[in-house]
């Protein structure tokens, strides 16, 4: 990890500010399980989202020395988050000493509702990970975009595993992966194989069964893989599905598609089923979609399938072309099953962007 080990000159600016936004991302193969220093067990694939996005604003004035934190969640204090942040700081500053002589305020507003049960770690962290490299090049201005992208994408799986796939756009993965050149556990790169165009603007209509707090926050989750009786098979799976995945990728096979990203989502549940102490997430309602969605796609013959995170709700994946027959059977049968019939229409994304307005 030296490469991403600041090194450059200490003397930065006295104050300032800077903006990022930074999207949400759903795995396809998905990351369960890590070990050290927030490192996978195996590597994951997700599709970087758009509508689902964090922005967040960082001024940062030099102090004493001690790094106060300073959070506000669409202009209100919010200080349950900063315990969070302060964490965060603490990882990266192994990484950016120069930190040590800021304090902070972090204004962030989420593009989803905090309540909907959608995780806004990835995407927050994502989009701080970002401001933070920012300021880096404050006092490095020479660093290239893609040493700055790769060092956001390693310091944003500082604060959160999955926020490392929420700095680039379209399919991103993250975890060393043989064959897969450029695959890395320490940060997320942009899928390097061949990816056919029907994927490139894949629809994601999220459907929020259960707008409640998680029953278990990732941490808990991905410690439960340890001694989990199945944990070996489990990440030797993600590794196959991983390699089953690629020629699915390239030749655009739906059905091949839909069959594995299926399975990853059940096989995520049945991990959390199995494990001691146990955990069902998903509800009635999460059912009840999955069998209304498998039997529409067996009737009208489109490739539509789901996928979870660790959460009731339900992500319904299919390709753009698929859109004026999927979404009205989504309004007519699934949403009676979400909260108040929430839910948010979501696609394929181009990954984070510097936002203008920062000011000084
Ligand atoms: C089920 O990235 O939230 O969404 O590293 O502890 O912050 P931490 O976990 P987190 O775990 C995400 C798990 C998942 C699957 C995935 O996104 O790959």
């Amino acid at each position: 990890m030296k490469e991403f080990v600041y090194q450059g000159p200490d003397t930065g600016p006295e104050q300032g500010a800077v903006h990022w936004e930074a999207p949400s991302n759903i795995a396809l193969v998905k990351y369960w399980g890590k070990h050290g220093n927030q490192l996978p067990m195996n590597p994951s694939l997700s599709f970087t989202l758009d509508a689902c996005h964090t922005r967040t604003r960082l001024e940062f004035f030099q102090s004493g020395g001690s790094m106060p934190v300073e959070v506000l969640l669409d202009g209100q204090p919010a200080p349950s988050f900063e315990p969070k942040i302060r964490q965060f700081l603490e990882r990266a500053l192994p990484f950016q000493p120069f930190l040590k002589g800021y304090g902070f305020r972090v204004h962030t507003h989420n593009s989803f509702p905090h309540s909907s049960g959608i995780a806004s770690s990835a995407s927050g962290m994502a989009a701080l990970a970002l401001c933070l490299m920012d300021l880096e090049r404050l006092f490095a201005p020479g660093l290239s975009a893609g040493q700055f992208r790769r060092k956001a994408s390693f310091l944003a799986r500082l604060g959160s595993g999955s926020a490392a796939r929420s700095v680039d756009g379209g399919l991103v993965l993250w975890g060393t992966h043989p064959g897969l050149e450029g695959s890395s556990d320490a940060y997320g790169v942009p899928y390097p194989e061949k990816v056919h165009p029907v994927f490139q603007d894949y629809h994601d209509t999220i459907l929020l069964v259960d707008k409640g707090e998680k029953a278990v926050s990732s941490t808990v989750g991905h410690g439960l893989m340890d001694g989990h009786p199945f944990a070996g098979a489990r990440f030797e799976q993600a590794r196959q599905n991983l390699d089953r995945l690629g020629p699915v990728l390239a030749a655009g096979d739906l059905d091949g598609f839909v069959d594995l990203v299926e399975s990853e989502a059940l096989t995520l549940h049945a991990m959390m089923l199995s494990s001691s102490p146990s955990f069902i997430l998903m509800k009635p309602g999460t059912l009840a979609i999955l069998e209304k969605l498998r039997a529409f796609r067996k009737t009208s013959g489109h490739p539509v399938c789901f996928t979870l995170d660790a959460g009731a709700n339900v992500h319904v994946l299919y390709p753009a072309a698929s859109r004026e027959a999927v979404y009205p059977f989504i309004q007519e049968a699934l949403l009676e099953h979400c909260h108040q019939g929430h839910h948010i229409c979501d696609r394929v994304g181009r990954g984070a962007r510097r936002l203008a307005g920062a000011g000084s």
